[in-house]
C-alpha cells in the first residue's frame, strides 16, 4: 500500500488578504486584534472546473463511493480520477468482507480499491468498523462478552492493517434508532457502552485517522434521531471519548428530502468540537435545489470538510431507479453538477480564529504595566499522579475497566505509568489509550504516545477488558509520573 496524500490546506492565506481593506485594516491596526472567522466569498479567483478542484478551494474534499467491481470500468475511472480527491469503499471495508471468518482478515478487495485511489492523488475514507449490517456471520452466534471481544479484536485487526493510511473512518454506523434511542441490535446488547468501547478501541489502535460516527436521517435540527445522536456526541466529548467526526449520510431519497435546518445541524455538531462531512449523497431526480442546497449548507459550515456521493453515475447507485447522481448513465454531468460546482466555487473563506494580523500594530500601548505580578509562576515542581479504577461494564467471567490517570501536581508531566493487581485467575485481554506490561497480578500500563502529557490537573482514561471467573475489581491501583 502506498502512504496518504497530503489533505489540501484549508485556504486562508494569498487570496484572502487583498480583501482585507476597508474595516479590516481598522481592526489590524487596532494592536493585537485577531481575526476571528471573518467570512466571505473570494471574488478575485477564477472558478474551478472540476469538482475536486472546486472544493479544495476552501480546503474540503469531493469524494465518491465505489464497488472494487469498477476497477474495470473506465467510464467510472475517468470520472473519478478527474473529478474526486476522496474515495469510499462502497462494501469491501466493512466487516464481512474484511473478516470473513474469526480471526481471518482479507483485505484484497479493500487494498484493490485503497490503491488505486492514492495511486491517482485520492484520499480513503474508511467505511465501517461496527455496524449492525453487513456483519460477518460468526458474529451472529456470539453475545454478551464473547461478541464485545469480537468486536474489539476486528477493530483492532482491520485498523493495524490500515494503520496511517486513512484520512478518516466510520467507527461506528447507524447506531441509532429513528426515535433517537439506541438501535436494537445484538452489538447494544453487549452494553450500552459499546459505541465508545468502539472509539477507544480504535483511538488506540490509530492514533492518526479521524474516528467517525456515521449515520442517516440525521440532517433535520429537529427530528428525534438528530437529537440521540447529538446527544452522544456531547457526552462523548465531554467525557473525553474520542470522537473527532460526524458522518451525515445525506441520501435525500426513498422519500427523503433536504430539510430547512441542514446547516443549523451541522453548525450545531460542529460545535462540539467535531469535523462534519456529508459521506453518501444521492438526491432524488438529482433535484438541483437540495444538491445546491446540501453543498451550501457544507460550505458555510466551517467544520465540514467534505462532500462525498454514493457512486457517480446513476447506474452506479444503490437506488439507481431515483436517478440520484451527479452523471447520468452515459457519463454527462447533470444540471445539478454544476450546481454543485457553483455553491463550491462560491464557498466563502473563513479565517481561523489562531491567524496573527499581517501588519504590526502601528500605536504602541500608551500604558505600560504598573503593578508587579504578585504570584510567581510555578516553578516546575513534579507532577503528582493519582489513579482511580470504575468497572464500566461487568458479566459473568469477565468485565470491562477504565482507570482514569489524573495529574495531581502543580506542573505538567510528559509521561505516566498506572500500575493494578487482578485478582487470581484474571487474565488482561484488549487495552486501549496505553501499552501494557503482564497479563495477570501486577500489571503496569505505561501512556500512549498520544497521552503522555498532562497539564497539572488534566487526566486521560485508559481502558481494558479483563477474561476470568470472577469479576473482582484489580487492587493496588497507583500510578507515577515523570
Ligand atoms: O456480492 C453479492 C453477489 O455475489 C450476489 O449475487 C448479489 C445478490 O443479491 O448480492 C451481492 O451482494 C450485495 C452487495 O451489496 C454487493 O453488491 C448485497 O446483496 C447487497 O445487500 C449489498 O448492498 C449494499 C448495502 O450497503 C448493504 O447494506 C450496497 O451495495 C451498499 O451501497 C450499501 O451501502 C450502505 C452504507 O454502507 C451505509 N449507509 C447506507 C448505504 C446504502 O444502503
Amino acid at each position: 500500500m502506498n502512504d496518504i496524500p497530503a489533505r489540501p490546506k484549508r485556504r486562508t492565506g494569498g487570496r484572502l488578504r487583498p480583501l482585507l481593506g476597508g474595516a479590516c485594516a481598522t481592526l489590524v491596526a487596532a494592536s493585537s486584534v485577531v481575526l476571528v472567522n471573518v467570512a466571505h466569498a473570494d471574488t478575485t479567483r477564477a472558478a474551478a472546473t472540476t469538482l475536486k478542484a472546486a472544493a479544495e478551494l476552501s480546503g474540503r474534499y469531493f469524494g465518491a463511493a465505489m464497488g472494487q467491481d469498477r476497477l474495470s470500468d473506465s467510464g467510472f475511472l475517468t470520472i473519478a480520477n478527474r473529478e474526486f480527491d476522496m474515495m469510499t469503499a462502497v462494501n469491501e471495508m466493512k466487516p464481512d468482507a474484511t473478516e470473513p471468518t474469526s480471526g481471518h482478515f482479507t483485505f484484497s478487495a479493500g487494498d484493490a480499491i485503497y490503491n488505486w485511489a492514492v495511486q491517482h492523488g485520492m484520499r480513503v475514507r474508511g467505511h465501517t468498523l461496527a455496524w449492525h449490517g453487513q456483519q460477518p456471520a460468526f458474529w451472529r452466534n456470539l453475545s454478551g462478552s464473547a461478541l464485545r471481544s469480537a468486536m474489539i479484536e476486528h477493530i483492532n485487526g482491520v485498523m493495524a492493517h490500515y494503520k496511517g493510511k486513512l484520512a478518516y473512518w466510520d467507527v461506528v454506523n447507524e447506531a441509532f434508532a429513528e426515535d433517537g434511542s439506541r438501535r436494537q441490535s445484538n452489538l447494544q446488547a453487549t452494553g450500552n457502552d459499546w459505541i465508545e468501547a468502539a472509539f477507544r478501541t480504535a483511538r488506540a489502535a490509530d492514533p492518526s485517522v479521524k474516528l467517525c460516527y456515521n449515520d442517516y436521517n440525521i440532517e433535520n435540527w429537529n427530528y428525534a434521531k438528530t437529537q440521540g445522536v447529538y446527544n452522544m456526541i456531547k457526552d462523548f466529548k465531554a467525557r473525553g471519548v474520542p470522537v473527532d467526526c460526524v458522518g451525515f449520510q445525506t441520501h435525500f431519497t426513498g422519500g427523503s428530502s433536504l430539510p430547512s435546518t441542514f446547516q443549523q445541524t451541522l453548525s450545531n455538531f460542529g460545535a462540539l468540537g467535531v469535523d462534519v462531512a456529508l459521506t453518501e449523497v444521492d438526491v432524488t431526480n438529482a433535484a438541483t435545489n437540495q444538491y445546491q442546497g446540501l453543498t451550501q449548507a457544507c460550505v458555510n459550515v466551517p467544520r465540514c470538510v467534505g462532500i462525498t456521493t454514493w457512486g457517480i453515475r446513476d447506474s452506479d447507485s444503490w437506488r439507481g431507479s431515483e436517478n440520484p447522481l451527479l452523471f447520468d448513465r452515459n457519463s454527462n454531468p447533470k444540471p445539478a453538477y454544476a450546481a454543485v460546482l457553483g455553491a463550491l466555487n462560491a464557498a466563502p473563506t473563513t479565517e481561523p480564529p489562531t491567524t496573527p494580523p499581517t501588519t504590526p500594530p502601528t500605536t504602541p500601548p500608551t500604558t505600560p504595566p504598573t503593578t508587579a505580578p504578585t504570584t510567581p509562576p510555578p516553578t516546575g515542581q513534579p507532577g503528582g499522579c493519582t489513579a482511580t479504577f470504575r468497572m464500566a461494564n461487568g458479566w459473568p467471567g469477565g468485565f470491562q475497566g477504565e482507570v482514569t490517570v489524573t495529574n495531581s501536581g502543580s506542573a505538567a508531566v510528559s509521561g505516566w505509568t498506572a500500575r493494578l493487581t487482578l485478582a487470581g485467575g484474571q487474565t488482561l485481554g484488549s487495552l486501549w489509550n496505553g501499552n501494557s506490561t503482564g497479563t495477570s497480578g501486577a500489571v503496569s500500563v505505561r501512556n500512549a504516545d498520544y497521552n503522555g502529557s498532562l497539564a497539572a490537573n488534566a487526566s486521560t482514561t485508559f481502558g481494558f477488558t479483563v477474561t476470568g471467573s470472577s469479576n473482582t475489581a484489580p487492587s493496588d491501583v497507583s500510578c507515577t509520573s515523570s
